[in-house]
């Protein structure tokens, strides 16, 4: 079996696979009421809200495009976050729907600045919503969204949070943190295949739903909450991905969410130190180096495509390249979701096997790429 170590889709225990594999049932009946009743309740315990929370049959990029259609009108101005491939999604999706989207860029691999995102607030009573990127999975950071939520309460603001990599594996208190809209999906922490994605919905983000104007159907939220009152959703639901995702959700409750968080914090702290003692590099500044991806910048001469290739084929562990500009220049291990630490040394011990047949010699020759 391959260790696949890419941060999503992620590894499913051998039980969620199993509960995928149930008969189809009616989606408007009792017993798939009682499904998303129960899904729903647990996904609110976990991300710790007295909000609302949806389901959507979607990938991650379906929850954003929600947060945005739903919350928002054409012409609003709206403050995006960026410091790597998703930022930049979030902007985009706003600008394609079009919202005057100013950007506040920071360099890829390092954390977003929250005194740079409360001097922006300060400058423009304009801007109505900010678009952050809790755990940015292109380059492995983990914003601080606490302090960054308080610049943006500060000033009032909607927050809307793609958390798509980090909630239900990183602390991220959905209403201490006082986020607006919080989206994720089925395929990342959760121990789940791909099919679903969720947003949590603030009291404040209702308000901005009430007055938005942005074209949506498939997402649209009130309808969603109208059909979760009758225990269904607007449109036919990936049923398999619930049968998956509630006894993910069980097996979640069993270990705890601290619990959880307390895992990848220790799986994250093996992976970098292992990769430090193979003698590389982190891509992102370690104070901020996330629990639940760590991006490596591929020392000089190593050739990422040959590395990967060799370590699956060869060892049978799947890690991921960079994306866009940092194709080639980074690699990335996963470790969120269904995730040990013996399943890091696995890969270490690969990686370590697999760089001396690229030509690394282990020592610190590893460069820090610009994106
Ligand atoms: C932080 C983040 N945002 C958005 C996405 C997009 O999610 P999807 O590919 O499920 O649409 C991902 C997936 O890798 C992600 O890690």
């Amino acid at each position: 079996m391959l260790n696949l170590r890419i941060p999503g889709p992620t590894p499913c225990p051998s039980p969620v696979l199993q509960a995928q594999t149930k008969p189809m049932i009616n989606h408007r009946g009792k017993e798939f009421g009682e499904i998303i009743t129960r899904v729903t309740a647990k996904l609110k315990e976990l991300f710790q809200t007295q909000g609302d929370l949806l389901l959507l049959t979607a990938s991650g990029t379906g929850a954003m495009e929600t947060a945005v259609v739903n919350t928002l009108s054409p012409e609003d101005k709206v403050l995006a976050l960026t410091n790597g491939v998703f930022g930049e999604r979030f902007a985009q999706i706003a600008k394609i729907f079009g919202a005057n989207v100013r950007r506040l860029d920071f360099p890829w691999g390092k954390a977003i600045d929250p005194a740079a995102v409360r001097a922006a607030l300060a400058s423009d009573v304009a801007i109505k919503a900010v678009l952050v990127v809790h755990n940015e999975t292109s380059t492995g950071v983990t914003n601080d969204l606490e302090t960054i939520s308080a610049m943006v309460k500060e000033f009032e603001k909607l927050l809307l949070v793609d958390a798509i990599s980090s909630i239900g594996a990183i602390a991220l208190p959905v209403d201490s943190w006082r986020c607006d809209m919080v989206a994720s999906a089925a395929q990342k922490g959760w121990m789940t295949p791909p099919g679903l994605a969720m947003v949590s919905v603030s009291h404040q983000a209702w308000e901005a739903i009430d007055q938005a104007r942005m074209p949506r159907f498939y997402w649209d939220l009130t309808k969603a909450k109208n059909f979760l009152e009758r225990a269904q959703t607007p449109w036919t639901p990936a049923v398999s991905t619930f049968y998956a995702l509630d006894k993910a959700l069980e097996l979640m409750a069993q270990e705890g969410l601290s619990a959880i968080v307390a895992r990848h914090e220790r799986v994250g702290a093996l992976t970098r130190k292992g990769v430090k003692e193979l003698g590389l590099s982190l891509f992102a500044e370690e104070a901020f180096a996330s629990n639940t991806v760590t991006a490596v910048a591929a020392p000089v001469g190593v050739e990422v495509g040959k590395l990967l290739r060799i370590l699956r084929e060869d060892y049978g562990v799947v890690l991921s390249g960079g994306q866009q500009s940092l194709e080639g220049k980074i690699f990335r291990i996963g470790h969120l979701g269904y995730i040990y630490e013996a399943d890091i040394e696995e890969v270490l011990k690969a990686l370590e096997k697999a760089l001396t047949r690229v030509g690394f010699s282990g020592a610190k020759e590893a460069r820090i790429p610009s994106a």
